[in-house]
């Protein structure tokens, strides 16, 4: 588990750094937000998501740490569409702001069920 969330870490950072350097080559920082949401909600908390599961989980590959993997994965690949549709003017606020929330949503419950892989691997 460590390696998957420190691979999709990866990309996001190598798709985050692009970002920001077409913005500052581009002189046009319109995507700041979209770039400072890829590098922390894709690069910085997957990458800790991984330190987590090296140091403390185990590396364990049951149901619920593949099912909070899954559920990152997607609420941030959520965020990172629908901020760059919206920060790029390709879409109205009002169309995109139900998957802006639902994607908030489930990076949240990711960041619940992190807990709660803790909680449980402290049981043992
Ligand atoms: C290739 C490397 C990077 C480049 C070229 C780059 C470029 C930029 C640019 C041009 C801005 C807009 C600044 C502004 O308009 O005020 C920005 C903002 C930001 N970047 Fe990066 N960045 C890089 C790496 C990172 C990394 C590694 C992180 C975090 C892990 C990060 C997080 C942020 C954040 C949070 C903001 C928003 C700052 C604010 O609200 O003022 N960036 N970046």
């Amino acid at each position: 588990m460590d390696k998957k969330f420190v691979v999709a870490g990866l990309c996001y950072a190598i798709l985050g750094m692009a970002l920001g350097i077409f913005m500052a080559a581009s002189k046009d920082h319109g995507h700041m937000v979209t770039h400072a949401h890829i590098m922390l909600i894709g690069f910085v908390v997957s990458f800790i998501y991984g330190l987590c599961h090296k140091l403390w989980l185990n590396n364990t590959t049951s149901k619920l740490a593949t099912a909070q993997f899954f559920i990152h994965q997607i609420g941030a690949i959520g965020i990172v569409i629908g901020l760059f549709l919206l920060y790029g003017r390709h879409i109205a606020e009002e169309t995109i702001d139900p998957v802006l929330a639902l994607s908030s949503i489930t990076v949240f419950t990711g960041m619940v069920l992190m807990m709660v892989l803790f909680i449980k691997s402290m049981r043992h």
